[in-house]
């Protein structure tokens, strides 16, 4: 099972994500987690190309193409081996990334984006995509506090509210063109919460534990 996780930055997604891959192992399941851009080493330089501050005059085409590139390589180096092992692949952020941000956040043609998607996917859709919804104005507030605590800025990050704005109601369009894929899930309340909502909707929808896959792998 291939599942996604979607969210606006600082929507809590990647603490969410490396909770649910733990309960998940603990459980018996073998799960390979991941993250976009990067997960491989050719994709993690790739992302230090995309996010730094360096690249402040990157074009949204010129991004596109390495969000890509290095989905390309994740999709083959990574998660189709673990798929066909029968395990399961949680990744934080997928090619709805793509349709939000470069799609509805910089007005790039949708159809030439999935075009360039599915090439770089060979075809490989979620099985389930979990949308961390959170208005830009509560998120930013977060991403400012964990700035304190000593918290990551990135070139992304920079981006002005409307940017932000886009990107949400990009997502609430995508996930509604796909109701069965698609999971939103209220992210502007305490993360104990949001992670029983999270595992609840898992619960409903993971196959039974393969006693002989029972293990751990980390990506
Ligand atoms: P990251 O530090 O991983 O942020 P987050 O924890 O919010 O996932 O940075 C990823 C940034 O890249 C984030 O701002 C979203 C953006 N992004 C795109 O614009 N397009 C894409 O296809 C992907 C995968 C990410």
């Amino acid at each position: 099972m291939f599942i996604t996780f979607e969210g606006t930055d600082g929507s809590g997604k990647t603490t969410q994500v490396g909770q649910t891959a733990e309960v998940l192992r603990a459980r018996g399941y073998q799960v390979l987690l991941t993250r976009e851009p990067g997960g491989t080493s050719i994709g993690d330089q790739i992302r230090q190309v995309l996010l730094g501050m360096k690249s402040q005059g990157m074009h949204p085409r010129a991004e596109l193409l390495l969000f890509s590139a290095s989905r390309a390589q994740l999709v083959e180096e990574v998660i189709r081996p673990h798929l066909a092992d029968g395990g399961i692949v949680i990744c934080d952020r997928f090619y709805d990334s793509t349709y939000a941000y470069q799609g509805y956040g910089h007005g790039l043609d949708l159809t030439d984006l999935r075009a360039i998607t599915h090439f770089a996917t060979g075809g490989l859709t979620p099985d389930l995509t979990v949308f961390l919804d959170i208005a830009p104005e509560d998120s930013l507030q977060r991403r400012l506090s964990s700035l304190e605590k000593g918290g990551e800025w990135n070139r992304l990050d920079d981006m002005a509210l409307a940017f932000h704005r886009r990107v949400r109601q990009g997502y609430h369009t995508l996930a509604a063109a796909e109701p069965k894929r698609w999971v939103s899930i209220n992210a502007a309340r305490p993360i104990s919460e949001v992670q029983s909502e999270i595992l609840s909707t898992l619960e409903r929808r993971l196959p039974p534990v393969r006693q002989e896959m029972a293990g751990v792998t980390s990506a």
